[in-house]
């Protein structure tokens, strides 16, 4: 990670966006952390600075881009809500980021998707590549399929390197027996977005955010090519979620 640099952290008062502050050395020497909600106030010495406010609002994103050298973009809705608030918020929104980091230059923009996203396919016996085409399961996975769409046309169209990370379920623990197989820890988290940020790779990739789960369903591919190397297995906390119920039939977890 180049000590110098200056990363944008949108939704940054938000789980993944606390996650990430809480490691902050582990991926830039200072952040400016964007949220409609108040982050907590910056503790003595720690190199971050409070913007309140939203990613929709282009002039707040000119004032956090500016000389900045990466975004890892997490702020909106991180479930289904009405498709107006969605297609504002997750999608234009996204549009809004990508375009300010157009404008100003910026090198990297590492951005939150679903496995929602392509939550309709069907759960197989061989890992579900990280590039796997868009089926979402739900409006909210729309938006994130939509927001993939975004960063890609974004990616060719102006050269931008942009890495769109497909998480499955992100929590301290798993939290049901499916997580058991689609659990991110917050380490691993940390770890992703740190590999998205400095790899080598230009130009624009999908990769998994799931741990090395025993069970899990997802490909390693993406995460090797950049280096990600989860540590964390959700299999230490199986105990907790006795017995074999049946695996859900499609990899988001919905049924229709
Ligand atoms: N946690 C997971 O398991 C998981 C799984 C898949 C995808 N994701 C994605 O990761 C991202 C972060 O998820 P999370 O779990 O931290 O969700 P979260 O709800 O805890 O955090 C999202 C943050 O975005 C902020 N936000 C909402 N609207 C905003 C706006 N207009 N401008 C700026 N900030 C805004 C919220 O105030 C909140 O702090 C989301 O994009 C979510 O869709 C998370």
């Amino acid at each position: 990670m180049t000590p110098s640099r200056t990363l944008v952290i949108t939704g940054a008062a938000g789980r993944l966006g606390t996650y990430l502050r809480s490691s902050l050395d582990d991926v830039a020497s200072k952040a400016r952390l964007v949220d409609v909600v108040a982050p907590p106030a910056a503790l003595p010495g720690e190199p971050v600075e409070i913007h309140l406010g939203s990613v929709t609002d282009p002039d707040l994103l000119d004032v956090v881009c500016r000389g900045a050298n990466a975004i890892v973009h997490l702020g909106g809705f991180a479930g289904d809500a009405p498709w107006p608030d969605l297609s504002e918020v997750n999608v234009e929104g996204t549009r809004q980021v990508l375009e300010a980091a157009r404008r100003h230059g910026v090198s990297r923009v590492v951005v939150a998707s679903s496995n929602h996203a392509v939550g309709f396919h069907v759960r197989g016996p061989r890992p579900l590549p990280d590039d796997v085409a868009p089926l979402p399961d739900s409006l909210y996975g729309v938006s994130k399929a939509a927001v993939e769409a975004m960063c890609r046309f974004y990616s060719v169209k102006f050269s931008m390197d942009i890495v769109c990370l497909r998480i499955g379920s992100c929590f301290d623990t798993p939290e049901n027996h499916r997580m058991l197989s689609t659990w991110l820890s917050p380490a691993d988290f940390v770890r992703l977005a740190s590999a998205s940020l400095a790899s080598e790779h230009g130009g624009f990739r999908f990769v998994w955010g799931v741990s090395a789960n025993t069970r899990r369903w997802w490909s390693t591919v993406g995460g090797d090519a950049i280096g990600f190397h989860p540590e964390d297995d959700a299999e230490r906390f199986a105990e907790l979620y006795p017995g074999s119920p049946p695996e859900p039939e499609y990899v988001g977890g919905v049924t229709i």
